[in-house]
């Protein structure tokens, strides 16, 4: 963030005491550096995989179209309303709605789970590190599927290597944290989206012609709605949500720097239409593969990084452009796992003075220990079950993902529609009447509160009544 005012400044003018982005184009890079990251080229791909494919891409999609944007409009709203932290962000509006300080908990909730996402975040992050590497040498260069699988399960069996690895991820965000971010990232961005993109593009184009594309596409985009289970709308739902960012903070903490002329709305697009079309390349990319070389696309955490380097072991020039994809994706990684760490530093940063370094560094290390309990998940615990039958990297996911996101989410909603005065959201949102506020108020008020709250009701029947943990 470009502090570009002291807290004094802040408190006359209309800005964050924490500083404010230079320009719109700035936050658009920012939020979609949040929203892009592992999510989409790591998960996305994996979960469509597990969950029967094409049918559940279009479930996702819809509650992108549906329920994502709006909530996303929602937090940036909030954020720049209130001007601060989301803890500090909700208790201003609260209070300028009259309404309890329960609503705080929305900053709460948000902020507990980007930090407990944080902590396997970075263990996963820390495999694309990895992988660079690998990449950078060369042994997977004409590799087997065999050899690729192997590969990866020996990594993962070895807990020092994932802890050197999660680590360096960890120590590479407080960094960049501790420094305020600022201009090395916004320019950071700026040329490492466009050449992700570019690099997806490549290994788009070898995957179309791997001799799996057909199968690849039909398996993304074929309806076939028997295979999709009522889980899938669960995982659907949690998957939008952590793609785009929503419920975790990291929206409403960037929104209270955004400047006050800005347009929400079409921000807000362009920053989801960004992170669709980067999951939709990379499974598109991801597929065909998976079928050209006979592997299980419901193979789970592993896909991309099995698939992937497969795919580029047997391209010209493959060495070269398997790194820079790893390298591209480490850094998406980075600036996801920034936006996870704001809304809590923000928050500290806010409510005691605290110096920014210092809180990075302690939040960093505290963070880092969750994070090797996901690690040891992978294997030394991969037999403990800390719930059910998930292991501690999927009950934290699980967690997160299943019950605060969406809770955090509903409260959102309801906050927005029910509770924040009117003139407030007009004024935010530039709403005059005709049609947008129409669309607006149906999403806002019905459609998002009402699909999340009926999203996350299912997970509680099957969490608590169905043997699903136990
Ligand atoms: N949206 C990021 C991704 O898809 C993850 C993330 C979630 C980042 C929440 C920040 C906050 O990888």
């Amino acid at each position: 963030m470009a502090y570009t005012s002291s807290k004094q400044k802040a408190a006359k003018a209309d800005s964050s005491p924490q500083g404010m982005w230079s320009s719109r184009w700035l936050f658009v890079l920012a939020a979609a550096g949040s929203a892009v990251g592992l999510g989409n080229i790591w998960k996305f791909p994996y979960i469509a995989g597990e969950n029967g494919g094409g049918a559940f891409v279009v479930v996702y999609l819809g509650c992108v179209l549906l329920m994502g944007i709006p909530i996303m409009v929602a937090e940036v709203m909030l954020g720049r309303a209130g001007r601060g932290s989301p803890v500090h962000a909700m208790r201003n509006l609260a209070g300028a709605a009259k309404a309890s300080d329960f609503w705080q908990l929305v900053g709460w909730l948000g902020i507990g789970a980007g930090f407990l996402i944080l902590s396997y975040y970075s263990v996963i992050a820390g495999w694309a590190l990895f992988y660079i590497w690998q990449m950078a040498s060369g042994v997977l260069d004409a590799a087997t599927p065999e050899f690729a699988n192997n590969l990866f399960n020996t990594f993962l069996g070895n807990p020092l290597q994932l802890m050197f690895w999660h680590t360096l991820f960890m120590v590479l965000v407080v960094w960049i944290v501790s420094k305020g971010v600022v201009k090395g990232l916004e320019t950071a961005i700026r040329w490492f989206m466009p050449l992700l993109f570019v690099l997806l593009i490549i290994l788009l184009g070898y995957s179309a012609q791997s001799g799996g594309f057909e199968q690849g596409f039909n398996f993304m985009f074929g309806f076939d709605w028997s295979v999709m289970k009522l889980d899938g709308f669960l995982v659907a739902l949690g998957q939008a949500f952590f793609t785009l960012s929503l419920a975790m903070g990291a929206i409403m903490a960037y929104g209270a720097y955004v400047p006050k002329d800005t347009s929400i709305f079409s921000t807000i697009t362009t920053v989801a239409l960004i992170d669709t079309s980067v999951a939709i390349a990379a499974g598109l990319a991801i597929f065909p593969i998976v079928f050209a070389n006979g592997l299980d696309p419901a193979s789970g955490p592993g896909l991309m990084f099995v698939t992937v380097p497969l795919a580029f072991g047997q391209m010209e020039m493959g060495v070269i452009f398997g790194t820079l994809f790893f390298l591209l994706v480490s850094f998406a990684a980075i600036t996801s796992a920034i936006s996870l760490l704001e809304p809590l530093l923000a928050y500290l940063v806010e409510e005691y003075n605290a110096k920014r370094a210092r809180v990075a560094t302690s939040m960093g290390v505290i963070c880092w220990i969750l994070g090797v309990g996901s690690v040891l998940s992978f294997n030394l615990w991969s037999d403990v079950h800390v719930a059910g039958d998930l292991t501690f990297f999927a009950f934290v996911d699980y967690v997160t993902q299943n019950i605060m996101l969406p809770l955090g989410g509903v409260l959102i909603a309801v906050f927005v529609a029910y509770v924040l005065p009117k003139s407030i959201v007009a004024e935010q949102l530039g709403l005059n009447g005709g049609v947008k506020e129409l669309v607006w108020n149906v999403l806002i008020k019905l459609v998002a509160p009402l699909g999340v709250l009926a999203v996350f009701i299912y997970t509680l029947y099957i969490t608590l009544y169905l043997p699903y943990l136990a």
